[in-house]
């Protein structure tokens, strides 16, 4: 026994608690919360519900005997998207429920972060009045969009009901009443509101009454924000104190919201997403948008891909943020076929706030700080906060809690490292300090990626090479014995600039778990975002900042997604019968990958073209959306394919479907690659061989015109060779389904062990009204 412990290293710490547990006559050693998965069907019939099986399950495995006063150990039971029920359990009882026959899986819960008006224009979603999408009265309100998110402050203006409809009869969900969260909270807009704290509770302990609602109420900022760029309604002027001017609406206006507050002060935990799936679900939600994430781990021990595997298995199209681990590469997040993973573009507003340097230079930033303090025309002295003089090196430069001295930096403009702490935090120190201003600027590694923020005094962000210019400006000055200056011009917004880029921070394929599906799939609208905020939390988020705002500027891929989200409602409102698979894809393939110039879409973090690992298909494309000609749909049989394909084992591709699965007609049938995606990703190891080929079978769906014809047309990624055949695809009838090959051959590449090679191309079928566009990426790999 010692000996295999000492060869099974990594086990070691989780079989110390165990041992622990067996030797102390405590057996409540060490509890963390799990998932458990139970095969329902197997409840013996003296248990009334399933509720009192999964107890007796528990008090059977558990050392400490259960008296009838025990409170009930069960966090959640799920029954829609999952059938099993959560709980708090030693390594001990994991084990033990593990050898039961009805448990399918234990899953270890993880902690899940939040991933932080003009868009609907720039998307090509006009004012009411004007044609387009949203000229039909009462277009998408009958669609239901779930935000699984921090909560709602259910009082703003873009949650208001005027001229809605009665709440559509199918909808089964409730509005949940809590702290300061009357039922009356809920209107024909805003019409089911829950909340899910027990697991965060289970293992936080209870929650902090004065900062947090124990309700649907939001104490963040974050879901507001994603509810309303889901489905706000057109709120005129909006504005954030000044800035960005205009009408402000959500994608889907008269789209329902249900909200599901999973969020709390100390993270969004597992078990509680898992419940607000399972409710939204069978409350008749038709979206649900989550902008949370987390690391990458295989499907079956993911809650996210599991419920919203259940979801897409009931209709429900479920859009998730890609993350904000951007600009590197292999960073995607929520990455399973069955979601469609939102990246980040820009928008063509910037609110430019320059900064003059006392030599003349004028370096290019970003703000949206709106208030007194800098006198126009007026030149102020500038240090570094991480200059020698500063008190304590790394720790000033990123302008952390304490680290400055004040009378280093009394009434001069302070430059701040960007590094990883929250940017509107640093205003706050360096304000606090006596700083008049704040300069945050870039690192190499940040690059010259910008977000704008609302400081808490006359601030802006610039990039690495800006940066660079004035850090080298404040030390010369200094070796001369001059005084650097500096002031900040406030230039308020700017449209038209060329748009979209890839934001900085979002995050980048190939995907980590399945590099044979491309993701993120799009990008859509992520930085500089305008949408309503609650009232308690200061726009820039630091807790001195006692501003109240109807609106906030807040950036990320949490807020790309919602944007998809309300895209796929008035998608789901055009075309009733469209699947999830057939709404995402025709998101992706009519998404484009030009910016307003005509030219590529650059990267913003370095200014150079980006590529489909940054943006997938491309930027989402509304009006063309809703008439992609073909579509490639995916039904649950696919996705079972595709888990035997990628070699998951019948046990775990349970874990995710609920059933069984045969898998050895789908090995026979092909590949991961083979799921009818509408991206292709070839991966080829270059195991010494010369030529290396794959193909990919793919059935499209004729969803435009009866007696269509599209032609292929192919540029095949460089030097490769890609065939499709047919090349022309003859429709009869709307609703056809027609079968194609694309063959892909490559020639081995010179590379060193380890390292890889990315070229990408694409195919085009078009009947000369529609264009069904699909990125083609070919990875060579030379193994070590
Ligand atoms: C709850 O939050 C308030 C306000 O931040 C704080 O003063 C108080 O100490 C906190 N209570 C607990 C129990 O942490
Ligand atoms: C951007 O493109 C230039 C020119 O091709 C290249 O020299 C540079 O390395 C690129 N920068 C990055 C960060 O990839
Ligand atoms: C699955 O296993 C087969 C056989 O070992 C292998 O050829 C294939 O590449 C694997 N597929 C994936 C997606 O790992």
């Amino acid at each position: 026994m010692a000996l295999s412990f000492s060869f099974f290293l990594p086990f070691f710490s989780a079989i110390v608690p165990l041992l622990l547990g067996l030797v102390s006559s405590s057996s409540v050693a060490e509890t963390k919360t799990f998932i458990v998965q139970v095969q329902n069907e197997a409840k013996p019939s003296i248990f009334p519900t399933h509720r009192h099986w999964y107890e007796s399950s528990l008090a059977s495995i558990s050392a400490k005997s259960s008296s009838s006063e025990d409170p009930s150990r069960i966090i959640h039971t799920y029954d829609t998207v999952f059938q099993g029920f959560s709980a708090k359990l030693s390594p001990l009882e994991v084990r033990k429920l593990q050898s039961l026959s009805h448990v399918v899986s234990v899953i270890p819960e993880q902690v899940r972060y939040v991933q932080t008006t003009r868009s609907p224009e720039f998307l090509g979603l006009k004012t009411p009045d004007s044609a387009g999408l949203l000229k039909e009265t009462d277009f998408g309100s009958d669609l239901v969009i779930g935000v699984i998110d921090t909560g709602i402050w259910p009082e703003r203006q873009s949650f208001n009901d005027r001229d809605l409809g009665p709440v559509p009869p199918k909808w089964k969900g409730q509005c949940v009443a809590g702290e300061d969260f009357p039922a009356s909270s809920c209107n024909r807009k805003l019409i089911g509101a829950r909340y899910f704290s027990k697991g965060y509770e289970a293992t936080n302990g209870k929650m902090n009454d004065s900062t947090e609602y124990r309700s649907p109420r939001d104490s963040d900022g974050h879901g507001t924000h994603t509810a309303s760029i889901a489905a706000g309604r057109y709120v005129f002027p909006a504005s954030l104190l000044g800035y960005a001017k205009g009408m402000a609406a959500g994608m889907a206006p008269k789209a329902r919201l249900a909200i599901y507050k999973v969020c709390w002060a100390g993270g969004c935990f597992d078990s509680d997403i898992l419940a607000a799936f399972d409710a939204a679900v069978a409350d008749g939600v038709d979206v649900a948008s989550l902008s949370v994430g987390s690391v990458v781990v295989p499907y079956f021990l993911d809650v996210i891909a599991i419920g919203a595997f259940g979801a897409s298995t009931a209709g429900v199209f479920v859009s998730a943020s890609a993350g904000n681990g951007g600009p590197g590469g292999l960073t995607v997040t929520n990455v399973a076929p069955w979601l469609t993973t939102v990246g980040a573009g820009t928008i063509d507003r910037s609110f430019p706030a320059d900064v003059k340097l006392g030599n003349g230079k004028i370096i290019a930033g970003t703000s949206i700080y709106g208030g007194p303090g800098i006198t126009p025309g007026q030149m102020y002295p500038i240090v570094y906060a991480g200059s020698e003089s500063g008190s304590d090196g790394y720790s000033s430069s990123l302008c952390l809690e304490g680290s400055l001295d004040p009378n280093f930096v009394k009434n001069k403009i302070v430059v701040c490292d960007r590094g990883i702490n929250a940017r509107a935090a640093k205003g706050e120190v360096v304000k606090k300090a006596g700083g008049i201003g704040m300069i945050i600027a870039n690192g190499v590694f940040d690059g010259e990626g910008l977000v704008a923020d609302c400081h808490v005094l006359p601030a802006t962000a610039v990039g690495a090479t800006g940066g660079d210019v004035i850090r080298k400006y404040i030390s010369e000055s200094s070796k001369s014995h001059s005084i650097p200056t500096a002031t900040i011009i406030f230039k308020g917004t700017k449209l038209g600039i060329r748009a979209p880029m890839v934001a900085s921070f979002s995050a980048r394929g190939p995907n980590p778990e399945s590099p044979e599906i491309l993701k993120p799939d799009v990008i859509a609208p992520g930085l500089n975002i305008l949408a309503a905020w609650p009232d308690k939390v200061g726009p820039s988020g630091v807790a001195s900042d006692t501003r109240t705002t109807e609106f906030n500027i807040l950036s990320g891929t949490s807020m790309a997604c919602p944007h998809v989200s309300g895209l796929a409602a008035l998608l789901k409102a055009a075309h009733p019968d469209w699947s999830p698979a057939a709404i995402r894809s025709a998101l992706m393939t009519t998404a484009y990958t030009v910016d307003n110039r005509g030219n590529t879409m650059l990267d913003e973090s370095t200014g150079n073209v980006s590529s489909v690992f940054d943006y997938g298909s491309g930027h989402v494309h509304p009006e063309k959306a809703m008439d992609p000609g073909l579509i490639y749909d995916i039904n649950t049989y696919d996705y079972v394919d595709f888990l035997c394909n990628s070699n998951y084992t019948t046990q775990n591709i349970k874990v995710i479907t609920r059933k069984g699965a045969d898998c050895s007609g789908a090995k026979r049938a092909g590949h991961a690659g083979n799921l009818n995606y509408p991206s292709f990703s070839a991966v080829f190891q270059q195991y010494g061989k010369q030529k290396m080929s794959t193909h990919f079978i793919r059935t499209v769906t004729n969803v435009g015109d009866a007696n269509s014809v599209y032609k292929a047309t192919l540029k095949p990624p460089k030097g490769m060779a890609v065939t499709v055949k047919p090349d022309t695809l003859y429709f009869r009838r709307v609703g056809q389904k027609l079968n194609f090959l694309l063959r892909v051959q490559a020639r081995a590449v010179k590379l060193s062990p380890g390292s890889s090679s990315v070229k990408s191309g694409h195919l085009v079928w078009s009947d000369g009204k529609h264009t069904v566009t699909s990125p083609l990426v070919v990875t060579m790999q030379q193994p070590l």
